[in-house]
């Protein structure tokens, strides 16, 4: 069901300050990188991270890339060290994206790091992408624009084909020129590691690098694919479905009624999943059981109840 008409906006001042006023306005906006195109909202706002997961269709919150116009700009948002000093200088504006641990202050929604505490940032090198994000001057969390389960879109008439009526609107730019998604580099471990092949090869960074980048160990749950989740699971016991706390423990409400957080009174969903992660790091902190209120289990709530499930899930 179509929310609103999908503006398409030309690459002039004029469409990428729509663009731009949009994002500030907590709207979602298809943009252009030289990867593929981008489906962005400000990574500041918990709602409009999530709206992102509502426009995909998709079940389960994975972290998302934080976009930004510079080396500068990135470093508002995460710890910056040599070797992302040095990838950046060699790479950056392009297809790479470099994982860092959070800095303090950093503003940026739980949603888009999962509950992590490191974050993806990447400087796009496409013209009318770097000028939107130099037009925001803030972080835009976005995944590939299409419906999930389909193709990475490359051109603005593939991104209007997925998701026309589900977004703001779509800087329209042409045809993407690398076509892949970004190659990941985790820079947050002991070694720099390749977290995901992509649009620039691992033996060019190694190249700048000097030695060989690590490799994911599947075994490790911080860095192995579809794990990245579970890593974080709260050290209490969780409950789901409950109507009320155990004797003791905390209650994670959702909906009017009594409780020590709420994920969202008014029975939001795209408030919830913007709650979720701080909400659970708070219950967290004061080392109870935590039962949690049933959350319906369709639109964002089949993304919601999956994190809940994997937070409720036995640990090794
Ligand atoms: O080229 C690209 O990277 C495109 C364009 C739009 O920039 N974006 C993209 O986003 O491919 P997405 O959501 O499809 O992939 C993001 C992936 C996640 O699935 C995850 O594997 C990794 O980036 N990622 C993001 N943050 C991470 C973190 N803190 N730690 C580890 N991996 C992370
Ligand atoms: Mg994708």
């Amino acid at each position: 069901m179509p929310l609103h008409s999908t503006e398409i906006l030309a690459a002039t001042a004029t469409g990428i300050a729509r663009a731009a006023q949009l994002l500030r306005e907590g709207k979602l906006v298809s943009f252009p990188t030289e990867t593929v195109y981008g489906l962005g909202a400000d990574a500041r706002q918990g709602e409009a991270v999530a709206a992102i997961y509502e426009a995909k269709g998709r079940p389960s919150f994975n972290p998302l890339i934080a976009h930004v116009h510079s080396a500068e700009a990135a470093q508002r948002y995460v710890q910056w060290n040599e070797t992302a000093e040095q990838l950046a200088q060699a790479f950056w504006p392009g297809p790479l994206t470099l994982v860092l641990p959070l800095r303090a202050g950093h503003g940026i929604s739980p949603l888009v790091t999962a509950g992590l505490e490191t974050l993806g940032v990447r400087v796009p090198a496409h013209p009318a992408g770097q000028a939107l994000l130099q037009a925001l001057d803030g972080p835009v969390a976005a995944p590939s624009a299409n419906p999930s389960g389909k193709i990475s879109p490359t051109t603005a008439a593939h991104v209007q084909a997925g998701l026309d009526g589900r977004i703001a609107a779509i800087l329209d730019d042409g045809a993407c020129e690398v076509g892949l998604e970004s190659t990941i580099a985790g820079l947050a471990g002991p070694a720099p590691m390749l977290l995901r092949p992509g649009g620039l090869a691992a033996e060019e960074i190694e190249a700048v690098l000097g030695r060989k980048l690590a490799v994911r160990d599947v075994h490790d749950p911080l860095t192995a694919p579809g794990q990245l989740l579970s890593h974080y699971a709260p050290g209490a016991p969780v409950r789901l479905n409950a109507s009320a706390p155990d004797e003791g423990g905390l209650f994670l409400g959702f909906g009017p009624g009594v409780c020590d957080l709420n994920l969202s009174e008014s029975r939001d969903l795209a408030e919830a999943a913007a709650n979720l992660f701080g909400h659970l790091h708070r219950l967290d902190s004061l080392g109870k059981p935590i039962a949690v209120a049933p959350v319906p289990d369709h639109g964002l709530g089949e993304a919601i109840n999956d994190r809940l499930r994997r937070a409720a899930a036995p640990r090794d």
